[in-house]
């Protein structure tokens, strides 16, 4: 006996150990937001949606105002940017780069949590001509920033597309385009110097797209590669599972010719389009689905990259709503994760991990799933009224209103009205459209209250990521072919695990 309270202690130890430590190193995901939409919700709107979905992380292309001030005492960490057509006046002039930073970011402080300015988006392959005046820019800006003492709260840096390294693979022998040496360098050390991060615009989409063929697409949707697919670096050995991890690992190494270390990469941009034209196929449903779940899935198990294991890789997901006035492809404007009525294109969820929905001893009460619309609404009616629920929670822009279904609103109502008057005799009927359940219907900040409250899982954004499906491997031949391929034109190395293994 003593033995087993011994061992339940240390595993009582451990476990708390655990969850200290994710706590603090534990990597996040994160959002865009772009806002060339046609129907943009309100920034209200906008900010529950996110809570809805558990969102702890957002980067906007822009420092818009109605969007920081409803991201206030949210909690919710937040990257503003400034634009390409504002750079060059502030790389121009301190102060007006001290006006931006306290228009912007300073009157918003502490309430709204700014923790970074993106300066321009890929502004060497985007705008060359501005290069000189890049790091000018976040200059004058650090420099306002620690005029108001904020600077070890938000960090300065600029978002570059993986086009400044024109052969990242293999990550070994990348290097930046020596076009821009001297603007990289001076940028990097600015990095350096400011305890800043990285801004890497990382697209396994246009990696593989772009490859024809050359990878196999499971290597770019992080699904388990076939034993005769391995890719691997011939100068370190390490074994790359996906090309994302490739591609930070391509920028760590480019950023080590320069004999700087120790500035972290944070992926500002990743994703999949879920939808494209009729010459873009890979942009499908499906694959997004399981890019986007199995990188929430690589990037929370908090390591990094094969050169830099100890470093987690925070990544940002391009991006929340389709933009539909995007020019471009079809796929331009399929980028987008959740629909602007608050639910997911496919099953995705974002909350962290150690949120997955647990079983509670609590009983609640919610609408059934199969009942007509005409009878819920009078049930949610009777709640709110004669029942006196308090329907706060479930009214526009409170934590509840997303997403906006009679069955979510009724359950809130429902379940309300149980809580108070269950005591009192109160019974979970309404017309026989209730049910009792023991799984907490909470999410986000949406919290039912429960007769016992012990979880914090919730039912929405929809089923946790389910297993990924096995991978489909192609015939003998094709796969021989492609590391045929794969050796000539990339001079990487691809072995058979099975011989790997015994070297
Ligand atoms: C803002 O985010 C930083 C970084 O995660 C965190 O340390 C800090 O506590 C947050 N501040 C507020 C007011 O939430
Ligand atoms: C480097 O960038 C310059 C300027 O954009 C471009 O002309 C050149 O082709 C690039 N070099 C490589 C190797 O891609
Ligand atoms: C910069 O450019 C030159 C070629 O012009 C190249 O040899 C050098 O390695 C580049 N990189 C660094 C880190 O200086
Ligand atoms: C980095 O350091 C190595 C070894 O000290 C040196 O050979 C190389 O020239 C340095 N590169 C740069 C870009 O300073
Ligand atoms: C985390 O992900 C990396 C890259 O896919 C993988 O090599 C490693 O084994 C994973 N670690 C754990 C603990 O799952
Ligand atoms: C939200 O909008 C999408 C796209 O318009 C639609 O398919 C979906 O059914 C809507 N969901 C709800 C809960 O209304
Ligand atoms: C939750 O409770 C149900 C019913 O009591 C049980 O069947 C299920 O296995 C439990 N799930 C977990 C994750 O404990
Ligand atoms: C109703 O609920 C809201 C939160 O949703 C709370 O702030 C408010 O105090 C509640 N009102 C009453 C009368 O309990």
């Amino acid at each position: 006996m003593v033995e087993l309270t011994m061992l339940k202690l240390w595993l009582g130890i451990i476990l708390l150990f655990i969850t200290f430590f994710s706590n603090a190193a534990g990597a996040f995901i994160g959002i865009n937001i772009g806002t060339d939409l046609s129907n943009l919700p309100s920034a209200m709107d906008v900010v529950a949606i996110l809570k809805a979905h558990q969102i702890t992380h957002v980067r906007l292309f822009d420092a818009d105002a109605h969007m920081l001030t409803a991201l206030s005492d949210t909690g919710i960490e937040v990257m503003v940017s400034v634009t390409n057509e504002e750079i060059l006046r502030i790389g121009q002039s301190p102060s007006v780069a001290a006006a931006w930073i306290n228009k912007n970011v300073a009157a918003f402080l502490p309430s709204t949590n700014i923790t970074a300015i993106a300066v321009g988006s890929e502004v060497l392959t985007s705008i060359p001509n501005a290069a000189p005046i890049l790091v000018p820019a976040m200059n004058y800006l650090h420099k306002a920033l620690v005029a108001s003492n904020i600077n070890d709260q938000v960090k300065v840096s600029t978002p570059q597309s993986m086009d400044v390294i024109p052969r990242p693979f293999p990550p070994s022998t990348a290097a930046f385009n020596a076009t821009w040496n001297s603007t990289i360098f001076q940028m990097l050390q600015f990095l350096k110097n400011t305890n800043s991060f990285y801004m890497l615009n990382a697209y396994p989409y246009y990696g593989y797209v772009d490859s024809d063929g050359i990878f196999p697409i499971e290597y770019a949707l992080f699904r388990p590669l076939s034993s005769v697919k391995q890719i691997v670096d011939p100068n370190t050995l390490f074994h790359y599972d996906s090309m994302f991890d490739a591609m930070v690992d391509a920028t760590y190494n480019s950023i080590a010719a320069f004999n700087l270390s120790g500035i972290p990469i944070v992926v500002t941009e990743t994703g999949w389009p879920w939808f494209g034209g009729t010459n873009e196929q890979d942009a499908s449903i499906e694959n997004a689905e399981t890019f986007n779940n199995n990188l929430i899935r690589r990037v929370s198990n908090d390591s990094g990259p094969p050169s830099q294991p100890d470093i987690p890789i925070n990544a940002y997901i391009y991006e929340l709503f389709n933009e539909d006035k995007k020019a471009g492809p079809v796929s331009e404007r399929n980028w987008g994760i959740i629909f602007t009525n608050g639910s997911t294109v496919y099953p995705i969820s974002l909350s962290n991990s150690d949120s997955v929905s647990k079983n509670s001893s609590g009983v609640f009460c919610v609408a059934r799933q199969d009942v007509e619309d005409k009878k819920l609404q009078s049930g949610l009616n009777w709640a709110c009224g004669q029942g006196q629920a308090n329907c706060t929670a479930i009214q526009t822009g409170q934590p509840c209103y997303f997403p906006d279904t009679l069955q979510n609103h009724a359950s809130y109502a429902y379940n309300d009205y149980y809580q108070k008057m269950h005591s009192i005799g109160g019974t979970c009927d309404f017309d026989d459209t209730a049910m009792t359940t023991s799984q907490d219907p909470s999410y986000g900040s949406c919290k039912f209250t429960g007769r016992s409250i012990s979880s914090t899982g919730g039912l929405f954004p929809s089923p946790a990521f389910g297993p990924v499906g096995p991978s489909s491997q192609g015939p003998i031949v094709r796969a021989f072919s492609v590391v045929f391929v794969l050796v000539i034109v990339l001079s990487l190395v691809i072995v058979d695990v099975n011989i790997y293994n015994t070297l």
